[in-house]
């Protein structure tokens, strides 16, 4: 059995452990929150036997294998290098930090440390990316040319997104699921335009097209307006579209393999979303570090690096060209 530990009791928590709750394999044993209070309050309302606001003394447990870590992303690295010093595993909410730097640091220090560390890029682990990125690989596009996605909604974002001391981002936190579509795809970008709004000094809203030799991605995110939440991959053949919400996305539809499917009825692909859709990657991180590997091939140091890396590059360019709302 792995033993689990949480830190953070925010809203993404409570999601995740509704999942991690009779995963086989799988035992919640403690529970960090920034206050005793609330993270008795968790505790209680999970059946979690141990609640602390003390990180080192969840860190100091014998019955904590690795934790799980669902903070503002400014405080992530930090967090992970104690949990990893302190001979813990670790899986990390996204995105994994604010800048490649602190990426790095944390990888390197989980290598150093030999154990586990992930970002928590549930949509590599979603059994439709899973069967789509199966597909194009294989060749049911052919060549790839573009990608196309967006995630944008004028709802309200979280307070931690929009506040600078907490280096808020909306690129950081929605825009990171075209990001990372799109590397799947293309990888790194040779170059990037793109431009975005500030509201004191956070930006809110951005647009990106990056150039991968022949082919490119233009890709889009927003705090502040309505962009279509779906995703498309264009290839030799035809396209594929992951129908909203891209990223927890449970319908592809195929316009390849045939005239008709391109220009008829796409071929529908279709994975029903179990629970919150958190289940398979939690899976695969508890298989992994049971199998003693130290990252997972889906979603390895590397390519989340390099997905930081575009992140930093795209955040940079938008600044040099950014309309500031204020
Ligand atoms: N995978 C997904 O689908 C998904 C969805 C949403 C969010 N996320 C990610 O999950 C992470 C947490 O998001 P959330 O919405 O759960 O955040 P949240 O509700 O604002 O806070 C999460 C936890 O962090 C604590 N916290 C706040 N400021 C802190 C600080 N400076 N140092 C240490 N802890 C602090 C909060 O304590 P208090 O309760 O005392 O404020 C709470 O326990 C983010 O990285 C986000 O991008 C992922």
């Amino acid at each position: 059995m792995l033993a689990w530990g949480i830190i953070g009791t925010g809203d993404i928590s409570e999601r995740v452990i509704a999942d991690l709750t009779g995963l086989p394999g799988v035992r919640i044993t403690a529970v960090w929150g920034r206050t005793a209070e609330r993270a008795d309050e968790f505790a209680r309302s999970h059946g979690i036997p141990f609640a602390t606001a003390s990180r080192d003394e969840l860190l100091a447990r014998a019955d904590v294998d690795v934790v799980y870590i669902a903070t503002p992303a400014h405080t992530h690295a930090d967090i992970a290098i104690e949990a990893l010093a302190a001979g813990k595993h670790v899986l990390i909410e996204k995105p994994i930090a604010t800048s490649a730097d602190d990426a790095a640091r944390v990888y390197a220090a989980a290598t150093a440390a030999g154990r586990f560390a992930m970002e928590a890029m549930w949509m590599r682990f979603n059994p439709l990316h899973v069967e789509v990125l199966d597909r194009i690989r294989d060749g049911a596009l052919g060549e790839i040319s573009s990608v196309r996605a967006s995630f944008g909604t004028p709802f309200q974002a979280r307070g931690r997104v929009l506040t600078p001391a907490q280096s808020g981002s909306i690129l950081r936190d929605r825009g990171i699921y075209p990001v990372t579509f799109a590397h799947w795809f293309l990888g790194a970008p040779e170059s990037i335009v793109a431009t975005g709004v500030f509201d004191e000094g956070v930006d809110i809203d951005g647009h990106t097209t990056t150039e991968h030799g022949a082919a490119f991605a233009q890709l889009a995110w927003s705090g502040i307006r309505f962009l279509d939440l779906t995703a498309t991959v264009s290839g030799e053949y035809g396209w594929i579209t992951i129908d909203p919400m891209f990223w927890a996305g449970s319908r592809a539809r195929v316009h390849a393999g045939s005239v008709q499917k391109i220009f008829g009825s796409p071929e529908m692909v279709e994975h029903p979303r179990e629970g919150n859709g958190y289940g398979p990657i939690l899976a695969a991180v508890t298989e992994a570090i049971g199998r003693g590997e130290l990252e997972h091939p889906w979603h390895t140091h590397a390519e989340s690096l390099a997905i930081t890396r575009t992140l930093d590059a795209v955040l940079a360019t938008m600044t040099a060209t950014a309309r500031s709302v204020r």
